[in-house]
């Protein structure tokens, strides 16, 4: 099976990318799968073969030339994490030119990649809740503070309503470091142009995998908490070893996991996700209600990741759980 691996992208989660993209090849057998990587920036689309020699992608049909002969692929597995490779737009290309994929559709990629109508979507589900939030656009940056100020109860969480990894992400503990915050924001790399700004829910963080199997099987996987000794679980908490602790299964009641595991599978359902999604969620100290922080159709599969730890502590080899994605997305 020929299979083309998908790395970079347009943001700052490039090199997140890379990294989960040489860990997804470590992990595949090598003697099911061909695998391609493939780097696709702004500025070109490339495979680079075991010789170093670059070859250019032909976009007609996502073929390669090396050595003469063309290499044209069965599959792809997406490992771009943000724009363009979790917003849909790959997807839709991918559709265009009939070429299976192993991530969410175009229309759920391109929704789940907006945080802030994403939860317009899922707040109704039942024991789900979401924090109070504004979105805001372009167009309404200038009184942007204003409106926060208004709506808001301070600590906000301001972030780039369609990014990942924590980056242009603030903390905003005092209304001074509000404009501050929403310029970080807005000009993020790539990001949309626009901002999310969410009250802060006091209580502990979590992860949480969900995958169909090769058999058509939902599995939710165990859940991750992060314990970080940062201000939150920011880039460098997320991806810097030794900054966070996390605790894979998570130590949650029974009842607990339950309750998550219903909400995962009815986010999956809802949002007609396909391959595997990642759930993040704060769990509120005080009520014990689980509240939505995002979804991500193409969680990080660094070493470092959630997603293989919890593959790992649900007793499942990676290299099965990546031959099963593949499996999946070629039925
Ligand atoms: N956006 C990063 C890669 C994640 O969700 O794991
Ligand atoms: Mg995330």
């Amino acid at each position: 099976i020929k299979v083309a691996l998908i790395t970079g992208g347009y943001t700052g989660e490039a090199e997140v990318s890379y990294k989960s993209a040489s860990f997804v090849q470590s992990q595949l057998d090598t003697e099911k799968y061909d695998v391609y990587p493939i780097t696709i920036s702004l500025a070109s689309w490339f495979h680079v073969d075991d010789a170093g020699v670059k070859h250019p992608v032909n976009r007609e049909d996502f073929s390669l030339t090396v050595n003469e002969h063309i290499v044209k692929f069965d599959v792809a597995f997406i490992v771009i994490h943000g724009t363009p490779g979790e917003d849909g737009r790959l997807q839709g290309y991918f559709d265009m030119i009939n070429l299976p994929y192993t991530s969410c559709s175009a229309l759920t990629s391109a929704l789940t990649m907006n945080k802030g109508y994403t939860k317009a979507i899922l707040k109704d589900i039942p024991n789900l809740f979401v924090a109070n939030s504004v979105l805001l656009f372009e167009s309404g940056r200038k009184d942007g503070a204003t409106l926060v100020e208004k709506q808001l109860h301070l600590p906000y969480f301001v972030k780039p309503n369609a990014g990942g990894s924590s980056i242009g992400m603030t903390k905003v503990k005092t209304l001074e470091e509000l404009p501050l915050a929403l310029d970080k924001a807005f000009d993020a790399e790539n990001t949309g142009k626009q901002v999310l700004v969410e009250e802060f829910v006091t209580g502990r963080e979590f992860s949480q995998g969900i995958f169909r199997n090769a058999g058509g099987e939902l599995i939710v996987l165990p859940a991750t908490e992060v314990r970080t000794t940062r201000e939150f679980f920011d880039f460098e908490a997320k991806y810097i070893p030794g900054l966070t602790e996390e605790i894979t299964p998570a130590d949650l009641s029974s009842e607990q996991q339950q309750r998550a595991a219903q909400i995962i599978k009815e986010i999956y359902v809802r949002l007609n996700c396909k391959g595997m999604v990642r759930v993040d969620f704060f769990l509120e100290q005080e009520t014990d209600h689980f509240y939505f922080i995002e979804i991500n159709t193409i969680p990080g599969q660094t070493a470092q990741s959630f997603i293989p730890q919890q593959v790992r502590a649900y007793g499942m080899k990676e290299s099965d759980f990546y031959g099963q994605l593949i499996d999946a997305a070629l039925q």
